[in-house]
């Protein structure tokens, strides 16, 4: 009897030892780092620029053709992808503000997606969202008019419970908005040269070189990848002959936060975010971007140098458990900047960059508030079939966002762009007071922002807005709302949904 009680709490105890033991390797082992192991053997790809054919009516038409390929994110090993255009990631589209726009979005992919225009300005059928669910085999061609300033906006999938699964796989590319007025200004501009795109997303690779799709056990915010490509490129080195260098970093992962600077700690010009340029530079050391934010920075190189650029500890504000499993303790040297002997001069940054435009909250028509919960938005999942909100075409709004979960979260909202008016409960930062479409709201901390809804009423067909944390978004973490023209009902019944024709 005694021995039998002795093996059952020595058991016991080699159970809670191995247990802790789990525990802790789990803690410890979390915390990710490639710092310092680089060889920057590969050239940055740089997505080349698509070229728009001109119809008719004058627009620009661009082709987009959703592919499977593979690619060699590891060399030597090829590994099965998606692409637009090509194997992985798709090329950068551009426009000008006035542009009459259409994209022919061709799907040869074995399952529906869609393509979605992150940071537009557009009608709602033609937003790309999960109601305008392209077909295998089929093709869709939105077409609007580009009315927005300046800006680096990118385009995703954004299918229904497998936005994060498409976007994995290399669906992906930028879209850059020019005006006259930021055309104008004197900034690096000539694109891959001192204009450098650069997409940053992390993956997990399998020896053979392949995508690792497990999801992590205890990551709050989905798959961490330990490995960062920037453009599709591991280990990736770009070489520069200009004084001064502007990057357009995109955060196009499926949950990881970067906290961007450089390796010796230099200061470097914040010149926009999101939704275009800043009124004037910001000088900073670093600029921290959730998934799907964006940020333009100038930095000055000297000759010969070699310059890194890296992600130091995102700051998540969770508690320790949340903050080590949704990547706070991560640091990540992302991209060597390879210095010329011999530069090229580039005139001085400008002390005014863009006057201020778009949404204030001198005078609003209302406040809507939104609290993030671990997996849904004021207690709700998405439903394709409900519309959440319904707003008023000409209206400026107050949103406030308040994260009452645990969790990192990052909110989004289609069509618009808007202002920051407080954040965590002081006045934003400098790297979140221009124009903005999405943003990051830590854990216990509300965010207030104003926004006007300018255009585009459809009763029927609702934008989304949303977690863009992939994985949230994918469990339901998110929402739908209609603009309506003052005193239109929205429309009863499913939300229209677009159904492609089959051209082949
Ligand atoms: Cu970047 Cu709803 O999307
Ligand atoms: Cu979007
Ligand atoms: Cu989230």
């Amino acid at each position: 009897m005694r021995r039998v009680l002795t093996r059952i709490l020595v058991g016991f105890g080699v159970l809670v030892v191995a247990l802790l033991g789990a525990g802790a390797w789990i803690w410890s082992a979390a915390p990710q780092s490639n710092a310092g192991e680089l060889g920057f053997r590969n050239e940055l790809w740089i997505p080349p620029l698509a070229e728009p054919s001109v119809d008719e009516p004058g627009r620009k038409v661009f082709d987009l053709d959703l592919q499977e390929g593979t690619a060699e994110l590891l060399p030597g090993k090829p590994a099965e992808t998606w692409g637009i255009n090509g194997p992985h990631l798709g090329p950068t589209l551009r426009a000008e503000r006035g542009d009459e726009v259409t994209v022919n979005v061709d799907n040869g992919l074995p399952e529906p997606t869609t393509l979605h225009w992150h940071g537009m300005h557009l009608p709602a059928k033609a937003d790309g969202g999960p109601h305008q669910q392209v077909e295998p085999g089929a093709s869709w061609s939105p077409s609007w008019k580009v009315d927005q300033p300046a800006a680096s906006l990118w385009y995703h999938p954004h299918m229904m419970g497998e936005t994060e699964d498409h976007v994995y796989r290399g669906l992906a590319g930028m879209f850059l908005i020019d005006d006259p007025r930021a055309s104008a200004l004197a900034l690096p501009s000539e694109y891959g040269v001192d204009d450098v795109p650069l997409i940053i997303q992390d993956k997990r690779l399998n020896d053979d070189g392949s995508l690792d799709f497990s999801q992590s056990m205890v990551s709050p915010t989905g798959r961490l990848g330990d490995e960062i490509l920037v453009n599709g490129t591991r280990d990736p080195y770009v070489e520069v002959d200009d004084r001064l260098v502007r990057l357009r970093l995109l955060n196009a992962s499926t949950a990881r936060a970067y906290n961007f600077g450089f390796s010796d700690g230099r200061e470097f010009d914040l010149i926009g975010t999101d939704g275009g340029l800043l009124e004037r530079p910001e000088r900073l050391d670093r600029v921290q971007l959730s998934v799907g934010e964006r940020a333009e920075i100038v930095v000055a190189v000297e000759p010969g140098e070699e310059l890194l650029l890296r992600s130091f500890e995102p700051d998540l504000g969770a508690n320790p458990f949340e903050d080590r499993f949704s990547g706070a303790d991560d640091t990540f040297d992302v991209l060597a900047i390879r210095v010329a002997n011999e530069l090229d001069d580039s005139p001085a940054l400008p002390s005014e960059l863009v006057p201020r435009e778009g949404p204030e909250h001198g005078a609003t028509d209302g406040v809507r508030r939104f609290e993030l919960g671990n997996r849904d938005i004021n207690d709700q999942q998405m439903d394709m079939a409900r519309i959440d909100e319904v707003v008023e075409m000409g209206d400026t709004e107050i949103w406030e966002v308040e994260n009452t979960s645990g969790t990192p979260h990052s909110f989004h909202v289609h069509d618009v762009r808007f202002r920051i008016i407080d954040y965590a409960g002081s006045s934003p930062p400098p790297e979140l007071t221009g124009l903005k479409d999405t943003v990051y709201v830590p854990p216990g901390e509300m965010v207030r922002f104003a926004t006007t809804f300018e255009d585009y009423a459809d009763p029927s067909t609702p934008y989304m807005f949303h977690c863009h944390i992939l994985e949230h978004e994918d469990r339901g973490m998110m929402g739908q709302f209609v603009v309506v023209a003052p005193g239109q009902q929205p429309a009863h019944g499913e939300p229209g949904h677009d159904h492609t024709e089959d051209h082949r």
